[in-house]
């Protein structure tokens, strides 16, 4: 059975991760070596320096091309990275990119500080429908980039229209799949020509490792990898093995990270001291309908605001124990973050602020502890 046959959780655990050839191993070895020795000048077993390739982290990039349903798989040492490869490789000076407005703030600020001033104009809708893509693209899009759900007011994106909008005006569609995970939504099965993650956050799942990863078609990917080789930016053989180690227990952390959000969120809702949940698995929610068409299940991730507002936020950041106040996501333990001060304070006050980033913005990264030690937790925070 070829592997793309195969249950996700199966290729997650199997896909490029064959016993190791040489010793039988199980799992596969972490090739602590920068080079390679050949037998003559050009004769070598595939590998000749490591920031070309090694092979712990051929085994990760295979695995993340079989989890997202794409032909290639390149991994970095960071998301942002991975976002830096995708942007400077396919992309030129002259180029116009539509972002939703909605985004994790370490992406607006390579948009804006790095790449504004290369010659890249990058436009932001705070619309997160079509039309609201629509109205800014011109002639020189050449790239849609979207989150879905979004970073951090979970919005979510129609990723079928997206690309199809991207595709009639000759432009890509990259999506961000970090906050739902390839076990939520696989972005290139519903017409996504890139895929770009954070493996930072539920991938690796353990809090203990920076990483990043593009997919998508081999052809597409090639300049992506030839600029991975002259640039750099490689994740070393131990992250690439902690990454793949993260990666066998996806399915079931996600499942639990899902069941636990959902019952929080709902809970939250009913709670008098909340003004506001932001959480796609609610019926009320915007997106709600669109989410359960593209993902599984609404993702372990939910924002709110308290009633009284900033003040009311800040004293509740410094109350969770089991949440421990902390930038990053997607862990088995549960997180709760300040956006504004913490993930997106490189965006200017006032632009957050229009967008809905304000100082009463409260977010959750749900891990897998038990659920009513969770309420229990948050309950007295908010007593
Ligand atoms: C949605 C999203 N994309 C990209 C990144 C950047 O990833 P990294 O921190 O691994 O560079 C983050 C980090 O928080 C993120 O939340």
């Amino acid at each position: 059975m070829s592997e793309h046959q195969t249950g996700f959780s199966t290729r997650a655990i199997h896909a490029g991760q064959d016993p190791d050839p040489t010793t039988g191993a199980t799992i596969v070895p972490i090739y602590a070596t920068s080079t390679y020795t050949q037998e003559a000048p050009g004769v070598h077993k595939g590998y000749e320096y490591s920031r070309s390739g090694n092979p712990t982290r051929t085994a990760l990039e295979t695995c993340l091309a079989a989890l997202e349903a794409g032909e290639r798989g390149l991994a970095f040492a960071s998301g942002l990275a991975a976002t830096n490869a995708v942007l400077a490789s396919l992309l030129k000076p002259g180029d116009e990119l539509v972002a939703s407005a909605d985004l994790y703030g370490g992406t607006f600020r390579i948009l804006e500080k790095v790449f504004r001033p290369w010659g890249l104009n990058a436009k932001y809708t705070d619309d997160p429908s079509l039309e609201g893509f629509q109205k800014l693209i011109t002639p020189k899009t050449k790239m849609i980039w979207i989150e879905t759900p979004t970073n951090p007011l979970l919005q979510i994106l129609d990723i079928s229209a997206l690309a199809q909008l991207a595709h009639q005006n000759g432009a890509w569609l990259a999506v961000d799949n970090t906050f739902a995970s390839p076990y939520l939504q696989q972005p290139l099965k519903l017409g996504a020509d890139l895929v770009i993650h954070s493996t930072t956050k539920y991938l690796g799942g353990h809090s203990d490792v920076i990483g990043g990863a593009v997919i998508g078609s081999t052809d597409l990917l090639t300049p992506i990898k030839f600029y991975q080789n002259a640039a750099g930016g490689t994740p070393g053989p131990f992250d690439c093995y902690l990454t793949l180690r993260g990666i066998k227990t996806l399915a079931v952390r996600m499942d639990r990270h899902c069941e636990n959000a959902h019952t929080l969120a709902h809970w939250l809702t009913r709670h008098p001291k909340v003004e506001r949940v932001y959480y796609p698995g609610l019926p009320n929610h915007g997106g709600h309908e669109i989410a359960k068409r593209q993902m599984k299940h609404f993702g372990g991730m939910i924002s709110l605001r308290l009633q009284g507002g900033a003040d009311a936020a800040k004293k509740f950041l410094s109350q969770t124990h089991l949440f421990s106040l902390a930038e990053s996501l997607g862990g088995v333990e549960s997180l709760v973050c300040h956006p504004a001060t913490m993930t997106h304070a490189s965006i200017p006050l006032e632009v957050r602020t229009a967008r809905g980033v304000d100082d009463g913005l409260i977010r959750l990264s749900v891990g897998i502890e038990d659920v009513q030690d969770l309420q229990n937790d948050l309950e007295a925070a908010l007593r």
